[in-house]
């Protein structure tokens, strides 16, 4: 049996008996190179053309992670430029990468609303939206079988206003199948691979404001509703975009992360960055706010339990969405990141490894 054939049988046996943390124990035990050794699965997302061109990148994520998320590159847009087609290059490319390495892979995203090709706009009834939702879920959740030991099923599903707990985001998906493509999206993932981890993946749930509230209430009623009717829902994902300078909802924060392990879900912080656009320009006083904002949204999430896994969305600071999504009014580089501009560890780095360990 080959080096990758082992892995898939170590992974598989470990993640089985322990879930992500004890897959990534396994990876990292027969990849052609040993990942760090961590407390807890700790990763960061990569885009496949800043892999390519960087090669400090690459390094930086074999030297401090033992998991790995492809940015856009499992998303449909990547995946699927006809209706017909599948492409897989850019996600296998990212799937070498982490055999090499001996990290796991998360995979994001199977539904949402956004990053949709244009094609899909001539799905035109409930059986095309039913039987185009199958074909992709079954097709890419088998592809990567053994691999991707935690998918983001369905992703951003609350809207960010919310009127009432049952609120639900308008897609594609639910103009066709209404709520009902939620439910649906795990089953078939379910059915394709039993062993996976199965998230239901959200942002913006972390602050205290009456929005952030909202969202977090809505996001419970859809967890509870997804259990109660037998969806198999694994964990939630809480992505933590935090926003520089607005106040996390510790107690809040808390409550919810407690009230979803009371339904039998686990935790993970799957995006975790800082969007610095208002925080002051000094570079040390911003780190140190940064780190310290990360510090309390972390503190709470795991006040009920540990994490079963932490990602940044992204490692260095050159190679973040934030840096065009949300730019300085005084053009300073953003620093959202655990890493800075010269692959140099920050301040954010420490609190990320009181969390998840350091390699001894
Ligand atoms: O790869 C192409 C490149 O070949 C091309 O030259 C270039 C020109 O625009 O585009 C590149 O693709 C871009 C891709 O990011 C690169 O990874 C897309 O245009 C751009 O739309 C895409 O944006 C991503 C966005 O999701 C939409 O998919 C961001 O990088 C990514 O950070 C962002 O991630 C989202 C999560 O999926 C969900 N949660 C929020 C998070 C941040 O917005």
């Amino acid at each position: 049996m080959g080096a990758s054939g082992r892995m898939d049988t170590l992974s598989r046996r470990g993640f089985l008996q322990g879930g992500i943390a004890a897959a990534v124990a396994s990876a990292s035990q027969v990849g052609a190179k040993a990942a760090p050794a961590r407390r807890l699965p700790y990763g960061a997302a990569v885009a496949l053309p800043d892999l390519r061109s960087d090669p400090r990148l690459a390094e930086a994520i074999a030297a401090n992670c033992n998991l790995v998320v492809p940015v856009s590159e499992l998303k449909w847009s990547d995946l699927r430029p006809t209706r017909q087609q599948f492409a897989f290059e850019g996600a296998d490319a990212i799937a070498e990468f982490a055999k090499a390495n001996g990290l796991v892979m998360r995979g994001h995203t199977l539904v949402w609303y956004a990053a949709l090709p244009d094609w899909t706009k001539d799905i035109d009834s409930e059986a095309a939206a039913e039987g185009e939702l199958r074909r992709h879920i079954e097709t890419v959740v088998a592809r990567y079988r053994g691999q991707i030991r935690s998918w983001d099923v369905v992703n951003e599903v609350i809207p960010d206003v919310v009127r009432s707990d049952r609120d639900r985001r308008p897609s594609l998906w639910s103009r066709w199948l209404g709520d009902r493509y939620i439910p649906l999206a795990y089953r078939i993932a379910a059915e394709v691979d039993p062993q996976a981890q199965l998230v239901l993946n959200e942002y913006d749930v972390e602050f205290a404001t009456d929005e952030s509230r909202a969202k977090r209430g809505a996001l419970r009623d859809l967890a509870v509703r997804l259990k109660d009717g037998g969806a198999p829902l694994h964990a939630i994902g809480l992505q933590c975009h935090l926003r520089g300078g607005l106040p996390i909802d510790r107690d809040g924060l808390t409550r919810f992360v407690a009230d979803m392990r009371d339904i039998g879900l686990k935790c993970l912080v799957t995006e975790l960055d800082v969007i610095d656009q208002k925080l002051p320009a000094d570079e040390d006083q911003r780190d140190r706010l940064i780190a310290s904002q990360v510090r309390e949204v972390l503190t709470a999430v795991t006040a009920p339990g540990p994490l079963d896994a932490l990602v940044t969305w992204g490692l260095s600071d050159r190679y973040s969405w934030i840096q065009y999504a949300a730019p300085r009014p005084d053009h300073r580089p953003n620093r959202p990141l655990p890493l800075d501009w010269e692959f140099r560890r920050k301040p954010f780095m420490n609190v990320v490894e009181d969390f998840v360990g350091r390699e001894h």
